[in-house]
Order: structure tokens, then sequence, then C-alpha cells
């Protein structure tokens, strides 16, 4: 069987002015978890049913929770902040999914039997200290591979609360403390870098859980009081301006074209690429704004370009823009001077190594760029970048966002491409092939 994709030709004028893309996949995890917590049947619309969150929801079924998927709707039987059901070694699978693998630790520190938590190749060799360590001081014990999967995981009958810095930015790892902290008689108090906050806007607007934000200037104070019963709601679920990315740069960078994207979750704390897309010049519009518990939900509208200009990225912007610095740096590559992006070492312990990844793929696309200070990138760029070359790309872990940026790079820019990767872009978001298909692009 095929086991690559090819691109050979550029994608001409889109055959369609809008789309939509899936449902955002960081709500979709969440949704599926906290569901399992509250007291009764959650239903979501417009679930993302990628394999990242089909293994979101087979961990909380392996947990005793009833779910019952259809088409993109989704029932979740919750039982209760305490009405897991936890079996002796019980083998909680998460795929490729670090949300899933960290958050779900978080929804085990009550367990009184040793869980094992594994994943894929890739997830295998991601960090799980950085939740061991604070699941720890609510009395959770692990065993680990050396700080990574698989893991053992074994709970306790009181979980206490906890007081404790998160220094990562990381999202994933400020949810798992805020999670476990539900389930301790309590007040947990954690400081934390800025990361994205759909998990406090969940317990604020959704789950109606007591939470204490205070902003400082550097830090964000959260304090989460637990054993609140959590009722059960329903939630429809924004797309995934992630997913969106990929078509607004792929507009940006080819010919003549135009696209409207509907109803994407534009938190501000994931809508980094936007605003660094306008800061080189972009032309990107949003029509239709409003807010759904919490969220704010709008419609993107993005033009070509080709007057787009170099820019030195200020690091404030890194957390909100974290999943699309892949497509950043390919608009980079095709604007007239030289643009600098730092402090991205956080890149490097994604589902794959996305700086160095970032570097290869410019390099191969021919364009001058160097690392510098090991955790940042230089980019020579060119207004008028053309790729004659062939390419030929073996990311033997399979991250999604390295063949979806690949395609993209080869539909916009040319090239002759060939990606040995035919189906990790289910990942994150089943739809992608199909969507481009629909606007005119040729994939063998
Ligand atoms: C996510 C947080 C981010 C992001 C990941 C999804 C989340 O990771 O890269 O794809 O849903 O919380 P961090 O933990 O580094 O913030």
């Amino acid at each position: 069987m095929k086991n690559f994709i090819l691109i050979n030709q550029k994608i001409g004028e889109f055959k369609k002015k809008f789309i939509e893309v899936e449902g955002d996949k960081s709500l979709s995890i969440r949704f599926v978890l906290l569901s399992a917590l509250t007291k009764g049947k959650c239903t979501a619309s417009n679930i993302l049913k990628s394999d990242d969150v089909l293994n979101a929801i087979n961990c909380i079924n392996k947990l005793g929770i009833k779910t019952n998927l259809k088409k993109k709707k989704i029932e979740i039987f919750g039982k209760g902040l305490f009405g897991l059901k936890f079996k002796n070694k019980l083998n909680l699978d998460t795929g490729n999914s670090g949300t899933t693998a960290r958050l779900l630790c978080s929804l085990l520190i009550d367990s009184n039997f040793k869980i094992k938590i594994t994943g894929d190749q890739s997830l295998k060799k991601r960090d799980m200290k950085r939740i061991i360590e604070p699941l720890k001081k609510f009395g959770a014990t692990f065993k680990s591979n050396n700080g990574k999967l698989p893991l053992l995981i074994k709970g306790t009958k009181f979980p206490k609360p906890i007081k404790y810095t998160e220094n990562l930015g990381s999202a994933q790892c400020k949810s798992a403390v805020m999670i476990a902290a539900l389930k301790t008689k309590g007040e947990t108090k954690l400081k934390c870098l800025p990361s994205r906050n759909h998990t406090e806007i969940f317990f604020k607007k959704v789950l109606k859980v007591p939470i204490r934000i205070i902003k400082q200037k550097k830090y964000e104070i959260i304090n989460i009081k637990g054993q609140k019963k959590m009722q059960s709601f329903n939630y429809r679920i924004p797309g995934d301006i992630s997913s969106a990315s990929f078509f607004i740069v792929l507009t940006l960078l080819s010919k003549n074209n135009f696209l409207k994207i509907k109803n994407i979750n534009l938190n501000p704390s994931r809508t980094g690429i936007i605003k660094i897309l306008k800061m080189m010049g972009s032309e990107i519009k949003i029509l239709n704004l409003r807010y759904y518990k919490g969220e704010k939900i709008g419609d993107i509208i993005v033009r070509s370009s080709d007057n787009l200009r170099s820019i030195n990225l200020d690091s404030r912007y890194n957390s909100s823009a974290i999943d699309e610095f892949l497509l950043i740096f390919l608009v980079a590559s095709k604007c007239n001077g030289v643009s600098t992006f730092n402090n991205l070492s956080e890149l490097n312990k994604k589902e794959s190594k996305r700086l160095d990844w970032g570097i290869k793929i410019l390099s191969f696309m021919g364009v001058k760029v160097k690392k510098i200070k090991n955790s940042g990138i230089k980019i020579w760029g060119k207004k008028n970048l053309k790729i004659h070359k062939k390419i030929i790309i073996k990311n033997y872990l399979k991250d999604h966002r390295i063949l979806m940026v690949c395609a993209i790079a080869g539909l916009a820019l040319g090239g002759k491409w060939k990606i040995y990767d035919q189906n990790s872009y289910r990942t994150s978001f089943p739809s992608f092939r199909k969507i481009l298909k629909n606007l005119g692009a040729q994939i063998q």
C-alpha cells in the first residue's frame, strides 16, 4: 500500500469561497474528560472526531463512563467527581494525544489501583515529569519510564490541595493541576505563566466551579476550590483555529484567492497566528463576532497577499500561537527581509521536534535559515520565493502538523513534494484532505 502523498502542482483559484473546519481539539478533549466528572448526561455537538479525541473517549469508557457518539454529536453519562471505576491493571492508551495523557492523569489521583497510561511512539518521547511533579503533591504515586510513558499511577483516598508554580507556560500542566484540584477538600493555589485558558473558562462558565483568577505582570494566580458537585450541561464545540490556520496560510500565500472560514474559536489565548500575520502585513478580518459560554467565536476572512513583511517576534506571542509556528515560518520565508523568533524551546517538545523540523523544511525549500540560541530561528525570506525542487519528507514520528504544513507549502509555493505519511492528519483534522480537494487541490 502507498505510504506517501504526492503534491506536484500549485493550487489555482479556489473552487469555493467559504469553508468550515471541524471542532476545536482542546475543547473536545476537555469536554470529554470533564463531562465524565459531572453528574448526569452531557451532550456536545460538533465534537471533533479525530484520533486524539476518540482516544480520550475510549479512555473514559474504560473508566466506566458510558458514551454515545453519533455523527458529530456525543452524549456522555457522567458519574460525578468520584464516580470513575478504577480496576487493577487497567491499561489506558492515549495514542498520540499529549493533552489526553496529561489531563487524564489528574482524573486518576484518587484511584485505588495502579493504572497504566501509555501512548504511541511519539507520545512515549514526551515529558510527563511536568505533570508527575504536581500530581505527586496531591498525593498520587507514580512509576514512569524516566519521566516518560508508559507510566503507572496510583492515587490516594484523600487528595490534598496544593500550592504550585507552573513555569513552562503549558496549558496541559495548568489544566492537570486544575482538574486534580476538583477532587480535593480545600483550595489549590496555582501560579502559572499564561497559556490557553479553555479550562478556566470551562470551570467558570460551564461547570460553575468556584475559581478566582488574579492577573499579575508575569504570572496568573488561579485559586480553585474543590469538591463542588458539577451538574451536567450541553455544549457546542466551535471550529478549531489551529485547523483553520492551514487554510489562512494557504490563502495568503497562493495567488488571487479569498476565503471565509466560519464559526472559529477566537479565544485571544489562541489567536496569536492572526495577530502575528497581521503584523506581517496580511489582510485578515473577523466578522460576526460573538460569545458562547465564555469563548469568543467568529468568522475569518482572508485574502492572498504579496506584500508581506518580515518580523522580529516578541516572545510574548509565543504561547498563543504555539501550534502554528511551522505555518508562521512558512509565511516568513515569503517576506522580504530577515525574520526572527525566539524562546521556542517548547516547540521541540511537541509531537516531533517542530523547531528542528521548521529549519529542515525551510532548508529543503531552498530558504536560508539558522537556529539561534538553541531555541530560536532566523529566516531570510524572499518575496518571490518559488520552489522548483523535489522535496522528500520522512518524519518517522508522523507528526500531523508536519504533514499538513508540507502539503500547504507545496500547494502554495510549488515544488514536487513526496511526503511519507498518508494519514496523520486524522490525529487532529480528519477533513483536511477533503477540504483541500473541494478547494481544487491536486493531491495524490
Ligand atoms: C494544548 C496545549 C498546548 C498545545 C496542545 C494542546 C491543550 O500545549 O500545544 O496542542 O489542549 O491544552 P501546552 O501544554 O504546551 O500549552
